[in-house]
């Protein structure tokens, strides 16, 4: 593939899945899949530098600065910043208390991640299926999952468009679940007017490269209304340091032999600097946020209702570009939610088009230039849950109906007017030559 400079994401990176696409096939690429998903100026530029000059360079001012605004914004009580959505769900898993043999209820249509903070924990993800219009978990299905080993449901806002979260949160009230929102595709989306993360009992936040917005490339937020949950994710998010909720009497025990009373709050290093003590036996880990991350961070919050507003109307652009295709079914935007368009995704009628959608790929990418890629195959699919003993043809819905027949658009906010108005004519095209080559008169 030959990309302009402008466009260059490097050859094959360490980072595979996350970082890049880019192959030496010799294609050439008039609208290419980016893994840069935000707009970054001189704001991003300099506040990077400033921070760089501060005495602290991690988890200090700017990391206040940026979870109050996150907080703020979201309407949620609290805002957590740490290294990534993935750290941000593994924290939430061990405040849930998941332990060995809990089983979590889980959408199949979602990065690993989602999977893999339940899994760290020794837990057991259920996947319940999509819905065929949002490709969201689907509530009726959740439902079906419930077993006495229930603890949880993890949703995810596929795309930017919110579960319908009333039901979710209904049937968790019934069984006394806990919920948690993966909101790495919806910063700034909402549900009858409330924000993603606002909802469940905790939200987590992506801000990896792709994402609506980013710090850096990397980087995450825990929300919550649970004042109970502060302590314990603070705990978590940094190495068990200990915080009120495991040391209430102010008590610091050296072995069984000693134990002090910390009595003056003037004289900080006595008796230690600081305590350690795991979260009802969950160990913490170092999953903090640095100061820079944090201070583009406050800028692309800045700018997130303009970010948001641009992939809005970018997918409103594309939507009416393809609106009379036969064949291909463009993204569903529900009255009561306002979708933040983190991916474009198309699924297509195989029947219609008198082939599938792999054939379908690969024209709009060798011959129209087009670069599409495939979010998301379904977690059991993967070898390591295989070999757990998952069945593979388990949500039909899911690995048949949608990861199948589906594929995602570049989609970012600095898409021109040229390249939508491309890509829809290279959908056009490739339809038509499909046609052309299986339902010959
Ligand atoms: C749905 C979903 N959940 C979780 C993650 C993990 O996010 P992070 O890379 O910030 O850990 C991603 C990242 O792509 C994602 O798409």
């Amino acid at each position: 593939m030959t990309i302009d400079k402008e466009h260059f994401t490097g050859g094959k990176t360490e980072g595979g899945i996350t970082s890049s696409y880019a192959t030496d096939d010799g294609v050439k690429l008039k609208v290419p899949y980016s893994f840069m998903g935000s707009i970054y100026d001189d704001a991003e530029r300099n506040a990077a530098i400033a921070a760089m000059a501060q005495d602290t360079l991690t988890m200090g001012p700017k990391t206040q600065e940026f979870q109050n605004k996150f907080a703020a914004y979201h309407k949620v009580k609290y805002a957590f910043a740490c290294s990534n959505c993935t750290t941000g769900m593994h924290v939430m898993t061990q405040v849930f208390d998941i332990k060995p043999g809990d089983e979590v209820i889980v959408t199949p249509n979602t990065f690993v991640a989602t999977s893999l903070a339940v899994l760290k924990e020794g837990g057991i993800p259920v996947f319940a299926d999509i819905d065929e219009r949002t490709y969201n978990i689907d509530p009726e299905e959740v439902a079906k999952k419930v077993t006495n080993k229930t603890k949880a449901i993890y949703v995810v806002h596929y795309g930017g468009l919110m579960v319908d979260m009333d039901p979710i949160m209904e049937i968790a009230q019934k069984y006394g679940l806990k919920v948690l929102e993966d909101c790495a595709h919806a910063v700034g989306a909402s549900y009858k007017g409330r924000f993603a993360g606002s909802i469940g009992d905790a939200g987590a936040f992506s801000f990896h490269s792709l994402k609506n917005i980013t710090t850096c490339g990397e980087g995450g937020m825990i929300t919550t209304n649970h004042d109970e949950y502060s302590d314990p994710i603070q705990n978590l998010r940094c190495m068990s340091n200990n915080v009120a909720w495991a040391n209430p009497q102010n008590e610091w025990h050296f072995g069984d032999a000693i134990t002090m009373k910390k009595t003056s709050p003037i004289e900080y290093w006595l008796p230690a600097h600081f305590d350690v003590n795991p979260y009802k036996g969950h160990w913490g880990c170092n999953y903090r946020m640095n100061e820079i991350q944090a201070a583009v961070g406050c800028c692309q919050l800045d700018k997130l209702p303009m970010l948001t507003a641009k992939r809005r109307e970018i997918g409103h652009k594309i939507t009416a570009g393809l609106q009379d295709i036969d064949g291909i079914e463009p993204v569903y935007e529900p009255a009561d939610r306002v979708h933040v368009f983190h991916l474009y995704t198309l699924c297509m009628d195989e029947k219609k088009l008198g082939g599938n959608r792999d054939e379908f790929m690969r024209i709009l990418y060798e011959e129209e230039g087009v670069q599409g890629i495939l979010h998301y195959q379904p977690t059991f699919h993967f070898t390591g849950l295989r070999l757990m003993g998952y069945d593979p043809n388990q949500c039909p819905k899911a690995s048949k109906f949608f990861y199948k027949r589906e594929l995602n658009l570049p989609m970012h906010p600095r898409l021109t007017d040229e390249d939508i108005a491309t890509m829809c004519q290279a959908i056009k095209n490739t339809v038509a030559k499909m046609h052309k080559r299986h339902c010959k008169a």
